[in-house]
């Protein structure tokens, strides 16, 4: 019965696959492709076999249980080895120029001179793992938090399968730890999980996204199909062309995005949340880093709660037991469409 049932959620995630075949991490039948693609990580850029990640997994997984938050990590811990968290292996770079350099077919970090009203320089923060993408990504795992959150879309019914959409997302790791989760494996009408970044940024999302499919010895269960989108916050025209199967996201997400000081950048990412979140009893989740810019946090929730939504701000202490971490460092913001 529960075979027949996942065959039926995998042919309709095929049925999203053929509506939105530019964006969606196809499943892959060996490590071909995503593994070399993305290369090796450490010092030398070959081809990684299956038997050297399950190691640096292991070893990974030793330094994230010692301590959760990354603070005190070194360089190469940061910025050269793979970061896991439970079990969700993702790779990281010091710079777009670094991540470049570990695929032979990526143009991360290139700039496209035609487009000149792209006035920030592609910004090195998402090649990294943040903090707040591990406690998002255990918040909005913890089954009481996603029946909250995906209320909505049971009370209307749909047979659609429930959508996330990640802002900013790095490596992936929030979205990834979502869709590893136990919460993922039960949605009975399926899970399509969306990583967005700036275009350049999301070639890592999406080669992390590959890596961890159960198809590829990662924990994203088949049934779960996970999707990459370059979208610059405060463009229209990126929200305007995702494909209809995912522009309308039951829940949002977002960790450690209003850590600028530039009240542009902020504005900018209020203005793609409200495009995003289009209905009454909709929402996005953010985990913000009260330690960065919290006037930033401010002036976010403001522009939010005038623009049709209520924040109710969730303690960084109540948010996951395995995660301990103190109010002033960071809190969610569940952001309601009114
Ligand atoms: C501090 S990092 C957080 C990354 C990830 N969410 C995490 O917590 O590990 C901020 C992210 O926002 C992305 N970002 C910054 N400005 C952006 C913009 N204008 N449009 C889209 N993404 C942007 C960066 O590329 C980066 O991935």
């Amino acid at each position: 019965m529960a075979a027949s049932n996942d065959q039926r959620l995998e042919r309709r995630a095929r049925d999203v696959e053929r509506d939105v075949p530019d964006v969606v991490v196809a499943a892959r039948a060996s490590n071909e492709g995503s593994i070399a693609r993305v290369g090796a990580c450490g010092e030398s850029n070959r081809i990684q076999p299956k038997s050297d990640i399950v190691t640096s997994r292991r070893v990974a997984s030793r330094a994230m249980s010692r301590e959760w938050r990354r603070g005190r990590l070194s360089f190469k811990e940061k910025f050269i080895d793979p970061c896991v968290v439970d079990g969700v292996l993702v790779r990281q770079y010091a710079s777009a120029e670094a991540f470049a350099k570990s695929t032979a077919t990526s143009t991360a970090g290139r700039r496209d001179d035609d487009d000149d009203d792209d006035d920030d320089r592609v910004p090195g923060t998402g090649f990294t793992v943040w903090d707040a993408s591990a406690l998002l990504g255990k918040y909005v795992g913890r089954e009481d938090v996603w029946e909250r959150l995906t209320a909505g879309k049971r009370r209307d019914g749909t047979r659609a399968p429930t959508t996330t959409l990640e802002l900013g997302a790095g490596t992936g790791l929030a979205t990834l730890l979502v869709a590893s989760s136990e919460i993922a494996s039960r949605e009975e009408g399926g899970l399509v999980c969306v990583m967005t970044d700036l275009p350049e940024v999301v070639a890592l999302a999406r080669a992390n996204a590959r890596e961890n499919k159960e198809e590829n010895g990662g924990r994203v269960p088949r049934r779960v199909l996970l999707a990459t989108r370059g979208v610059r916050w405060g463009r229209e025209e990126d929200v305007e062309a995702l494909p209809e199967a995912i522009r309308w996201p039951d829940v949002v997400l977002g960790a450690d995005l209003m850590y600028t000081s530039d009240e542009g950048v902020i504005r900018a990412l209020a203005k793609t949340t409200g495009m995003l979140v289009r209905d009454s009893g909709r929402v996005a989740v953010f985990a913000a880093c009260r330690e960065h810019r919290p006037e930033s946090i401010e002036l976010f929730v403001s522009i939010l709660e005038t623009e049709g939504f209520t924040v109710r701000r969730v303690p960084a202490s109540t948010v996951h037991p395995d995660y301990p971490a103190s109010d002033d460092e960071f809190e969610i913001l569940e952001c309601w469409r009114r």
